[in-house]
């Protein structure tokens, strides 16, 4: 093993930069593969403890998580899914096709009432995602009078003869998704038309304000993100982007399990693209938007692998390892970085499927290090960014270089730093040293998640091979805080 490589950081606790939207923290659960069935709800009839047929073991490790929203029910299949097929007694609602998702029957018993009563239990703000791909203009502003208004309506009272007498609060409504893609195979001119059209029915009934976001880009398609500000910019709260971290080609992503130290390097130096990405899509929507009034809204990020061998291709469940632990660090620091513009990201997905932060197997739950990271970092949710300068060795796989660490910081309501960090390095300690100016601060704990192994992973028969444990190798000496930050690891300090 080698060591001392000093990363040098500097971080003005007395400049914040504006608050880190907690929503930047949020989720994403699809109708895929065993996300909602399953992983979510398992029915008032299951032997697996639940309150009205969702899963209680899942709801007490989101509460834990503090997951702000909670995106739902697309994804691709919300541009097929007809939000009437999802309310009324169960037994009488209409079953459809998943096409996109395994071509799997569904039975439509999570629908509306279902999703808001989870994000009740979980304490997310609801993101619903509209259908503009194979649904109406009229379908589309039913299910917003269905769910806000208030009242006599004939969709106010369809709600309270389903037996919810209040609206509930909205605030989140995705006019579509990916419609480049699965939600239509759009032109970018075509959907910015469709956009205009569809959000003037996405009503504001009474008090409920609703953040219209409009379907984006797709990665690297600036032109879409050009088209859409250009066409719409006035009329949405927030334009959406996703990104994969896909290690190698669609056609052969990769196992999310076994791999070597180039599909490690890969896998973080395609995570690190998010930075680039943010950037150019920002710099685009500045042109339009110099005020940062539209939020860029990451509905989907995350690791997609291939499937674990044996498991049905369409429904998306891979392995979740430290690899992915520091891509979700890698994220959200850079989440961090672009809070001026970045109002939003949601991980894909919440259980069982691509990135998920939870696992079942039955009656077995396990927390993923993705999890695991997500809920140290929570402390950065609402905190103000501070400013915060790296200077860091390279790390190097083949010829090919990334910096080896990755991090940001943050100062809570009560004055706490939090400094979150990244070692990309699976071979090398790094001495850290980082300067703390404008703060006399210097009592630092800390947690720190790492392992053996690259690819070790929690299993179900194994559930804490990967969990956090307490960091004791931070002190603050004259106003400089040192560290040796471990190989392959993810650090969260906080300094008081
Ligand atoms: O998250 C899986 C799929 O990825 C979503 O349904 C779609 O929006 C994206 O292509």
């Amino acid at each position: 093993k080698e060591w001392i490589i000093v990363t040098k950081i500097k971080i003005n606790v007395d400049q914040p930069q504006g608050r880190i939207n907690r929503n930047i923290y949020g989720h994403f659960s699809e109708h895929l593969g065993r996300c909602i069935y399953e992983g979510v709800y398992v029915g008032t009839d299951s032997q697996i403890p639940n309150t009205r047929g969702i899963r209680n073991d899942v709801v007490e490790a989101l509460r834990i998580l503090k997951v702000p929203v909670l995106r739902w029910p697309g994804g691709c299949f919300a541009d097929e899914y007809h939000w009437k097929d999802g309310i009324g007694p169960k037994e009488e609602r209409p079953t459809m096709i998943n096409t996109h998702w395994g071509g799997v029957t569904e039975n439509n018993h999570f629908g509306t009432h279902e999703f808001f009563d989870f994000c009740e239990l979980i304490g997310a703000e609801p993101y619903i995602c509209g259908n503009v791909g194979s649904g109406t203009v009229q379908e589309m502003s039913e299910w917003v009078e269905y769910i806000t208004f208030d009242g006599e309506s004939p969709m106010a009272n369809l709600r309270r003869k389903h037996g919810r007498e209040k609206p509930w609060k909205l605030k989140y409504f995705g006019v579509g998704n990916e419609n480049w893609g699965c939600g239509g195979n759009m032109r970018a001119e075509y959907y910015a038309d469709l956009y205009r059209r569809y959000q003037t029915y996405v009503r504001q009934y009474g008090n409920n304000k609703i953040y219209k976001i409009a379907g984006g880009a797709n990665s690297w398609d600036f032109n879409w993100t050009e088209v859409l500000m250009r066409e719409a910019h006035w009329l949405m709260d927030g334009l959406s982007l996703h990104y994969y971290t896909v290690p190698g080609s669609w056609g052969s992503k990769g196992s999310s399990v076994d791999f070597d130290e180039e599909e490690w390097f890969a896998t973080l130096e395609k995570a690190l693209l998010m930075d680039e990405l943010i950037t150019k899509h920002s710099t685009i929507m500045d042109r339009y938007d110099p005020e940062k009034r539209v939020g860029l809204v990451i509905d989907e990020w995350g690791t997609w692998y291939d499937v674990l061998p044996g498991t049905e291709p369409g429904f998306l469940y891979q392995q979740n390892t430290l690899r992915d632990a520091l891509v979700a660090g890698i994220h959200l620091n850079i989440f961090h970085t672009h809070s001026d513009r970045v109002y939003m990201a949601n991980l894909a997905q919440l259980v069982n499927v691509l990135q998920a932060v939870i696992l079942t197997d039955k009656e077995k739950m396990i927390l993923t290090p993705t999890y695991h990271v997500l809920r140290m970092f929570n402390v950065h949710q609402d905190a103000e960014l501070l400013p915060f300068e790296l200077e860091t060795e390279d790390y190097v796989c083949k010829g090919d270089t990334i910096p080896a660490v990755s991090g940001s910081a943050s100062k809570d309501s009560e004055g706490t730093v939090h400094i979150s960090l990244c070692n990309l390095n699976p071979n090398k300690d790094i001495s850290v040293r980082c300067e703390l100016r404008g703060t006399t601060q210097r009592d630092v704990t800390g947690e720190i998640l790492t392992a053996p192994q690259m690819n070790a992973h929690n299993d179900f028969d194994k559930p804490d091979v990967v969990v956090p444990t307490e960091f004791t190798g931070a002190e603050v000496v004259d106003g400089v805080l040192h560290l040796t930050l471990p190989a392959k690891s993810v650090v969260v300090l906080a300094v008081k």
